[in-house]
């Protein structure tokens, strides 16, 4: 089996890791379209353009799935992307839902999601966990995030000092929905500042545990992943030998 993982650049990565963490496919080709990165402030006409171009790219690929680790894209792009694709196609935001409705019990739970402009606006993740009954949800825009990570700063007090900005008015939460590939990276550092009180939940691990769900097997060897890009596929790969 032969999954497609896209993304709006190195950020996916996080979802690769799961899946070669946690095996569940013989073959990874991973896009990240680096050379239009971020999509988060994007409109969403544009955002949808570009993942159908990238259904274009894959289509050189034969593959058997296509997961998109990019939450913005999955907020606003999978019905277009389905009408394009003649195989399953995986967005992040529901196994999201689902990893977290599987956690939390209590439905007074104090939830926060964190994501770009995009996927906060979309409303996607607070809709879906308001019909299932969740009460006290916080959605906030953490954009400035993603440059960080792409910086490479995953601690410290730049970040620090960021993470004081986005947060220093909140309560603690119960669990926090990391809503964007790049967080994953500095959950650590999120953990850190609610003193390591709140479940949170990471796009790939929840990717992994809902293709299980749904009857894909898990495998014993780890897949070989191909890194392509739009933009200095070089520098990709050498996130990627650093981050996996
Ligand atoms: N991949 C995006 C997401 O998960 C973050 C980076 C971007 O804005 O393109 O929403």
């Amino acid at each position: 089996m032969k999954v497609g993982i896209f993304d709006s650049g190195a950020g996916g990565l996080t979802v690769a890791k799961s899946l070669i963490e946690h095996p569940i496919f013989n073959e990874i080709i991973y896009y990240g379209d680096t050379a239009r990165v971020p999509y988060g402030p994007k409109d969403s006409n544009t955002i949808i353009r570009y993942a159908l171009e990238a259904i274009e790219f894959f289509n050189n690929f034969n593959i058997d799935a296509l997961i998109t680790a990019c939450n913005t894209v999955s907020a606003y792009a999978l019905p277009s992307m389905r009408s394009k694709a003649n195989y399953p196609i995986f967005g992040v935001i529901e196994p999201g839902i689902l990893a977290l409705h599987n956690r939390i019990k209590d439905k007074n739970a104090n939830i926060l999601i964190i994501g770009t402009r995009a996927t906060i606006n979309s409303r996607r993740y607070e809709d879906e966990l308001i019909k299932l009954g969740y009460k006290n949800i916080t959605s906030l825009q953490t954009g400035m995030l993603v440059p960080i990570v792409e910086e490479g700063i995953t601690e410290g007090k730049v970040l620090d000092a960021m993470l004081e900005y986005y947060f220093h008015n909140l309560n603690i939460p119960d669990a926090i929905i990391l809503g964007c590939t790049h967080f994953p990276l500095i959950a650590n550092a999120i953990g850190d500042y609610f003193h390591n009180k709140p479940l949170l939940i990471h796009s790939g691990d929840a990717m992994v545990e809902y293709l299980l769900n749904q009857g894909y097997k898990a495998l014993e060897k780890e897949p070989q992943i191909t890194i392509y890009a739009s933009d200095n596929v070089y520098q990709l790969r050498q996130i990627a030998a650093q981050w996996l």
